[in-house]
């Protein structure tokens, strides 16, 4: 039997994904991407935006003709199953499973056939390890209980669930002794971990202790996407003593505003936020962020919206994931009054965003030229005698070197230009 896997949304679902195929593989399926071959093909979804929904409807018109050609089993699962599990049941009777979230780690049984049950909590898979690779994300909880007001993962991914620590530990020394690099931590809100280990009650930053003695190949830590409030002073100081936990931060802001802040429900004014910035910068050495930030938010005044810009300019990102408020419907914002016409909204995120890439671009070449540890990813694109690498602080390097590196391996760089957002430079040997 050959399967065919197609993930949209977040690196949750990648994750998920990649977790589903290894299961897959085990039982002696093989992958397509030719969907005229696929016997099963399973569509991984994301609700975030309507856009992102209605790709997928188009995705199910072309399955239902392939299906008119050749027997197929058509599996809907992630969180528009959750979503939406009736309309996909009403109008797409096509589809053989809608399975959602909660039953995802069942799913390789359910394509052999096996009957699944019905969950109302999420169960996590063993691993997300794919053979031969180098980096890997590991969920660590899943689901939200922040209900931030323009955000359906709440919806559709449930209340939060952390996963046992034990579970968390072995996986991580398993990825360890195959030689994986990079690890990401993955959660909705993953800083707001919560498990008991030896009858004694144990948070995120407990948990990444518990870790530190798996690493052995594994150079780079990450986690994603924590949530301000939930940084305490101990994860800035376990982050601050581990030198294998990166110093790149990603802290979303959202928006640099108090009052937007509680409109969207956030939970952190300004000054939190700010005083949360230089706390970190304080204790962690060589520190960099990145973001995520939202402009045209309900109501939101010019005025707000500077306090966004000064902010941006005050976090000095490395990297930053800028949007508009786009209504999503079953959430508060969706029907909040104030809306901003979209050109205006449009008029505030290009500001935004030049001015991040003017800052970025500025920031990056007053570096030059630097030394940095470098993880080589893969040959570039543009020219396959150079390799292309991201550091700890997860930006780019093109690199000249007369050696020969596989993906995973970490050499020592020499910057000494920039195209584009991608340092250029050679190993230094
Ligand atoms: Fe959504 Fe993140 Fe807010 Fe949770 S913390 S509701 S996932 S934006
Ligand atoms: Fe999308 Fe669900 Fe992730 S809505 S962004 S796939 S949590």
């Amino acid at each position: 039997m050959r399967y065919l896997i197609e993930t949209y949304g977040c690196q949750m679902n990648v994750a998920e994904s990649n977790a589903i195929e290894a299961l897959l593989k085990g039982r002696g399926l093989e992958r397509t991407e030719d969907a005229g071959l696929a016997d099963v093909v399973i569509l991984n979804t994301c609700s975030v935006r309507k856009t992102a929904e209605n790709r997928i409807w188009g995705r199910l018109g072309f399955y239902s003709a392939q299906k008119r050609q050749h027997p197929l089993l058509l599996i809907v699962t992630g969180c528009m199953a959750d979503r939406m599990k009736d309309e996909l049941k009403k109008e797409a009777p096509y589809v053989d499973y809608v399975v959602g979230n909660n039953q995802k780690a069942e799913l390789p049984s359910l394509v052999l056939g096996e009957d699944i049950l019905d969950k109302d909590s999420y169960s996590f898979f063993e691993t997300s390890y794919k053979e031969g690779s180098f980096s890997c994300y590991v969920p660590i909880m899943n689901g939200c209980d922040n209900f931030c007001s323009y955000c359906i993962v709440p919806y559709v991914r449930g209340r939060e669930v952390s996963r046992p620590p034990e579970d968390i530990v072995r996986e991580v020394c398993f990825l360890d002794s195959k030689g994986v690099r990079e690890i990401t931590l993955l959660g909705q809100n993953v800083n707001s971990y919560k498990a008991e280990l030896d009858g004694k009650r144990i948070g995120f930053p407990d948990l990444l202790e518990l870790l530190i003695p798996c690493l052995d190949s594994i150079r780079f830590v990450r986690f994603e996407s924590p949530h301000p409030k939930d940084f305490d002073d101990h994860l800035i100081r376990v982050i601050a003593d581990n030198p294998r936990i990166c110093s790149h931060i990603h802290l979303p802001m959202q928006s640099g505003n108090t009052r937007i802040l509680k409109k969207m429900n956030r939970r952190n004014t300004r000054e939190e936020f700010m005083a949360l910035v230089d706390k970190m910068r304080r204790e962690i050495p060589g520190l960099t962020f990145s973001t995520d930030v939202m402009v045209g938010f309900p109501t939101e005044t010019e005025e707000e919206y500077e306090d966004t810009l000064s902010m941006m300019e005050y976090m000095a990102c490395t990297e930053a994931f800028m949007y508009y408020f786009n209504p999503r419907e079953g959430t508060r914002a969706a029907s909040m009054e104030g809306a901003i016409p979209e050109k205006e909204k449009v008029r505030r995120l290009e500001r935004l965003i030049d001015e991040q890439l003017l800052r970025q671009k500025k920031e990056k070449a007053s570096r030059l030229p630097f030394e940095a540890e470098v993880m080589i990813t893969g040959l570039s694109k543009e020219d396959s005698s150079r390799y292309l690498g991201r550091s700890e602080h997860n930006e780019y390097f093109s690199i000249g070197t007369t050696l020969s590196h596989n993906p995973g391996d970490i050499i020592r760089v020499k910057a000494d230009g920039l195209s584009g957002n991608t340092f250029r430079g050679a190993e230094h040997v």
